[in-house]
């Protein structure tokens, strides 16, 4: 006998909306009744960093949505949209495995776009994406504040979770936020990451074998740059020239960037100056895949 499987109860009680209006009224309810309402904006493929942040938006909130919409318009011509894995049973599971969500809200592409790829209106935020990834994805940032933008209008969050493993897309989305005045807060969440230190991505699946394992320079180089930032370096171009060690070992891995910036406007800086928040950020294409990392660090207070 051919037995269904048994749907977990956490699983039945998450509703799935695929339409903005079905969502737009759902979030005013919510919040007719007096709720909080947090969301999680994904492309869904959800791993544990994803997780991390779903229950940090149960922290935050008491009405979680998290969104899963893999978005046609941030991916530059010639990137793996069609091949981005899609997985919407697979990700109700695994949302279920931490308790759920109050909604999973999976629009169709239909439902985003009217012709499914693309809208006439666009979102750009300047200055922040001029360096790091901005440059080497044509129109990508556009197609995240853009697509967030409507994420946001379609889920009136009080509060939208996001993770630092992107940061420039943080730093990015939050200045969006309080220039176009949407009354939302940020939260940004930790990188969580495999015990080699590798950064959890839908993209690590592209990995295999000896790529898999030359991955772990990433990581390497931007906790190097950490420690040197820490131990009172002050050359920028040296944490650069230092970030670009760990990739001796890594002769699949072709660097895009080793970068240096500040945490403001993400502009690369020159000498490191007591107090400031700077981002070291690596972007490296390997074993077909385009990887990125970074970690965000305050300059001590001692360092002249
Ligand atoms: P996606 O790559 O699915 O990531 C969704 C969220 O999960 C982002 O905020 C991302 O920073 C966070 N995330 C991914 N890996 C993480 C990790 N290892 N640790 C912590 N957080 C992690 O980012 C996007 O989708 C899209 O650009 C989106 C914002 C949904 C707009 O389409």
């Amino acid at each position: 006998m051919n037995r269904a499987k048994p749907i977990p109860e956490q699983t039945q009680r998450m509703k799935l909306i695929t339409n903005v209006a079905a969502m737009q009224a759902e979030a005013r309810d919510a919040r007719c009744s007096g709720r909080h309402l947090a969301l999680v904006p994904t492309m869904g493929s959800l791993h544990e960093g994803h997780l991390q942040l779903v229950r940090r938006a149960r922290q935050e909130a008491d009405h979680v949505t998290v969104s899963i919409f893999v978005n046609p318009t941030q991916f530059a011509p010639g990137e793996d949209y069609e091949r981005y894995p899609r997985d919407l049973d697979g990700d109700m599971d695994r949302l279920s495995e931490v308790g759920g969500a109050d909604v999973v809200y999976a629009p169709p592409p239909l439902a985003m776009y009217e012709d499914g790829s693309a809208g006439l209106t666009w979102v750009t935020v300047d200055r922040l994406t001029e360096h790091l990834c901005g440059p080497h994805r044509d129109g990508h940032f556009t197609g995240v504040t853009t697509i967030v933008s409507k994420l946001f209008n379609a889920c009136r969050p009080d509060v939208a979770v996001f993770g630092l493993k992107d940061a420039q897309q943080f730093f990015v989305l939050r200045r969006m936020a309080r220039d176009l005045d949407f009354g939302i807060r940020l939260v940004g969440v930790e990188t969580v990451r495999e015990s080699d230190g590798l950064a959890m991505s839908s993209r690590n699946r592209y990995l295999s074998g000896e790529s898999r394992e030359q991955a772990v320079a990433l990581s390497r180089a931007v906790f190097a740059a950490r420690d040197a930032i820490l131990a009172g370096q002050h050359s920028a171009d040296d944490v650069r020239a230092l970030m670009r060690v760990p990739f001796g070992d890594a002769p699949l891995a072709e660097i895009e960037y080793a970068e240096l910036v500040d945490a403001d406007y993400l502009q690369p800086v020159t000498e490191l100056r007591a107090g400031q928040t700077v981002v070291a950020a690596v972007a490296v294409h390997l074993g077909g895949a385009r990887l990125i990392d970074n970690t965000i660090t305050e300059v001590p207070s001692w360092v002249q």
